[in-house]
C-alpha cells in the first residue's frame, strides 16, 4: 500500500472540513480506481481514523487518532520553520538520540523529532525520563541560530515559556516555571525541558532542544520514585488533552519566541519568564555537585543564570542546580 497516497487521501478529506467527497471525484483527483480508493480509506479506518460513507456523497471524516505522525501535525499547523521537517518514530530509546544524528547530517533548522514511546528517555543531570507510550509528547527540536554558545541557556528559558504559552491555550490550566525550566501543575511537574548543544570554533552548529510534555498519563503510569513529584495535565484537570494541538500550540510558540529573540534579543521574553516563574522572589534551597546554597532567588540575569542572595547579603550567580523551595 502506498503510504503517501493514503496520507494525501486523509489531508484531502480533513480539508474538505467534514464535507463528504465522491468516491470518483477522489479516484480522479488521484488518478487511481475507486477500488484504490476505498482501500486506503480501510488502511485510514483502521490507523484510528472514523470515516463515515455518506450515501450517493462519499466519503466524511469524522475523527482522526490523536497520533503524533507527520500528517496529523502539519495539517493546521500554522509555522513556516519549525515542524516543516518532522522526524517520527513509533518507538525509539530517546528523541535526543536521533535529533543529534539528524544535525550531524545536516537536517535543516527547526526540524523535529517525534516518538509516540520512549525506551530510554533522558533528563537533565543524567537522569531518566518517564515516557510512557501514547500518553504525552516526546520530542526535540534542532535549531541552528547564529549566537554565541554562551547564549543557549536563553533558549531553554524561551523554550519553557513557550510550552506555558501552548498548555494555556489548549487547556484551561495555569502552569508555572521553577527555574530553569520545569514546568509546574500545582506544584508538579508536568513537562521537563533539555538543551544539548553541538558546537565548534565557529559556534553553535546546532541546539538540541528535547521536551518532555506529560498530557494523559494517570499516576500510575509514572515510576514509583516520581510518583509524587509528576503529574500530567489530565491529572490536573480531569480532562484528556489533544497532543496533536498541544504540538501543533507549541511549534507555532516556539517559532513566534525564537524569532523575537533573534530580532529582539531576550528583554521582552525575560519579563515573560518573570511573569510565570515560581521561584523568583521566594526563599529556595539550591543544591548543586559540590555545595548547597540557601537564599533568596531574586531575579535571572539575561544570560539566564539565577541570581540567590544567601542571609550574608552576598549574590551568588547559579548557573546549574536542583531547586527545593
Ligand atoms: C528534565 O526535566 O530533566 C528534562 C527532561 C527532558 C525529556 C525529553 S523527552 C524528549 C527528549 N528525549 C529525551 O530523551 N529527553 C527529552
Amino acid at each position: 500500500m502506498n503510504i503517501t497516497v493514503t496520507h494525501k487521501l486523509a489531508k484531502r478529506l480533513i480539508e474538505a472540513n467534514g464535507e463528504a467527497v465522491s468516491g470518483q471525484h477522489l479516484a480522479d483527483e488521484f488518478g487511481i480506481s475507486r477500488t484504490a480508493i476505498w482501500k486506503h480509506i480501510k488502511e485510514l479506518e483502521e490507523k484510528g481514523y472514523t470515516i463515515e460513507s455518506v450515501k450517493k456523497k462519499g466519503y466524511r471524516i469524522v475523527s482522526v487518532p490523536d497520533t503524533l505522525e507527520p500528517l496529523a501535525i502539519q495539517t493546521g499547523l500554522k509555522t513556516k520553520r519549525i515542524g516543516q521537517k518532522i522526524d517520527y518514530i513509533e518507538s525509539c530509546p530517546s528523541t535526543q538520540i536521533i535529533a543529534h544524528q539528524l544535525a550531524q547530517e545536516g537536517t535543516p533548522d527547526g526540524t523535529v523529532v517525534l516518538t509516540e514511546a520512549q525506551t530510554a528517555g533522558r533528563g537533565r543531570m543524567a537522569r531518566k525520563w518517564d515516557s510512557a507510550a501514547g500518553k504525552g509528547v516526546w520530542m526535540s527540536i534542532i535549531l541552528r541560530p547564529d549566537v554565541v554558545p554562551q547564549k543557549a541557556p536563553q533558549f531553554t528559558l524561551v523554550t519553557a515559556v513557550a510550552v506555558v504559552r501552548a498548555i494555556e491555550e489548549v487547556t484551561k490550566l495555569q502552569p508555572k516555571i521553577k527555574w530553569p525550566n520545569d514546568i509546574l501543575l500545582n506544584g508538579k511537574k508536568c513537562t521537563g525541558i533539555l538543551t544539548e548543544l553541538q558546537s565548534d570554533a565557529d559556534g553553535i552548529q546546532a541546539l538540541i532542544i528535547g521536551i518532555g510534555l506529560n498530557i494523559n498519563q494517570e499516576k500510575e503510569d509514572f515510576d514509583p520514585e516520581v510518583r509524587d513529584i509528576a503529574t500530567s495535565l489530565k491529572m490536573e484537570s480531569g480532562e484528556m488533552a489533544s497532543r496533536q494541538k498541544l504540538v501543533q500550540s507549541l511549534l507555532y510558540y516556539m517559532e513566534i519566541y525564537t524569532q523575537m529573540y533573534i530580532e529582539e534579543g531576550f528583554g521582552m521574553l525575560k519579563i515573560l519568564w518573570e511573569s510565570y516563574s515560581t521561584t523568583i522572589g521566594q526563599p529556595v534551597r539550591a543544591r548543586m555537585t559540590n555545595q548547597t546554597l540557601e537564599g533568596i532567588a531574586e531575579g535571572i540575569t539575561d544570560d539566564g543564570v539565577l541570581q540567590l542572595r544567601t542571609a550574608d547579603g552576598k549574590l551568588h550567580g547559579i548557573y546549574s542546580a536542583d531547586i527545593e523551595m
